[in-house]
């Protein structure tokens, strides 16, 4: 019996050592004091098979031995027990001092923030903002804005012609046939037609001519038109209005110049240059060293423009202007082939 009690004794200390979770001490615990089983109560069943004279030393043994059994079992469990309570308040813990992770944010394409940008610029001076139809009859696009059906600049206009009910190209002068529009410049007409002045609109959009893609073109690219109908509106107003959008968008000392050109809607007409973004005018490779880079196309509405939309030229006068928002982007951001807007391929993108 006494042999029995050392051994177990001995075997309680390296099992006690290795058992480091609440649910192993807890084993243990049924291991040695379960009611069915357990070691120690086995033992104190067997006293009364000892023999008379050992019964006390080994009722003593045996005493001793649950009693300490008992207390370092119950020592390690309550230590076990907190540490694992501990561990798992401390997993649940937020702490509030880490860095925030920042979500994965998409990135805006260059053409978006040049038309956002112009967009901010003329909503300031109280423009409308109004994008108009992509897909639109030859009156819209053309005729109502001085093209008529044999117009040699329609030619510089080449156009996507859609089937749906359209003549073959130049014959009816009415609605059809319907084509995708090749400039921004329908949004005037449209705009006119349901606004009586004064009007101010700016126009964002796709447009599409029968062009290859090249470094400089594609069939598809973005166009911006303003246009202001009011009265006494005369050029002084256009240029300063041009003016203060060319020094917004691309800087305070940007400089402009006009020159004398031709638009079917606009009389007198011209093309505006700014000095070149890259060498501030004195000359790169860029601008082909000409310091000036051409920017935009613009006008007065031509007084036939107006009367195609019922609005008196004796009575209201306006400008109007377009412009390329790939080239802008283009210049802005220093990207020398229009293709790269269109690849839409990631790398280019994460830049802006
Ligand atoms: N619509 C012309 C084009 O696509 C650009 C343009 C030129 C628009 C002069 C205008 C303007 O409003 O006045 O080539």
């Amino acid at each position: 019996m006494l042999d029995d009690i050392t051994r177990i004794s001995s075997e309680f200390d390296s099992a006690l050592a290795s058992a480091n979770t609440a649910a192993a001490l807890d084993d243990l615990r049924v291991h040695y004091f379960g009611r069915k089983g357990g070691l120690i109560p086995a033992l104190f069943s067997r006293l009364k098979e000892v023999p008379k004279e050992q019964k006390k030393d080994a009722g003593d043994a045996l005493n001793k031995l649950r009693d300490r059994l008992e207390s370092e079992l119950k020592e390690k469990s309550e230590r076990v027990t907190a540490e694992e309570s501990a561990r798992k308040q401390s997993r649940d813990i937020i702490d509030v001092t880490l860095p925030a992770r920042i979500p994965h944010l998409g990135h805006l394409h260059p053409v978006t923030i040049i038309r956002r940008e112009m967009e901010t610029i003329f909503s300031e001076m109280g423009y409308s903002l109004d994008p108009g139809p992509e897909v639109e009859s030859d009156w819209y696009n053309f005729e109502a804005l001085n093209f008529t059906p044999d117009h040699p600049a329609r030619d510089t206009q080449d156009t996507f012609f859609l089937d749906a009910d359209a003549p073959p190209r130049g014959e009816g002068s009415g609605r059809l046939p319907y084509l995708l529009r090749t400039h921004t410049s329908n949004v005037q007409i449209r705009s006119m037609e349901n606004h009586t002045p004064p009007v101010k609109v700016l126009s964002c959009g796709r447009v599409y001519r029968r062009d290859e893609i090249t470094m400089r073109r594609s069939p598809m690219f973005h166009q911006a038109e303003g246009f202001l109908v009011d009265k006494g509106i005369h050029i002084g107003h256009l240029r300063a209005t041009l003016e203060h959008f060319i020094k917004r968008l691309f800087g305070a000392d940007s400089k402009m110049r006009m020159r004398p050109s031709f638009f079917p809607f606009t009389e007198p007409s011209a093309e505006v240059d700014m000095s070149c973004v890259f060498c501030k005018g004195a000359g790169c490779g860029t601008c082909s060293h000409t310091g000036w880079m051409e920017i935009l196309g613009c006008g007065m509405i031509h007084p036939q423009v107006l009367r195609n939309v019922g609005i008196d030229p004796e009575e209201w006068s306006g400008f109007a202007f377009g412009l390329g928002l790939d080239r802008c982007a283009m210049i802005k951001f220093d990207i020398p082939n229009i293709r790269t807007l269109f690849e839409n391929d990631l790398r280019v993108l994460q830049q802006f």
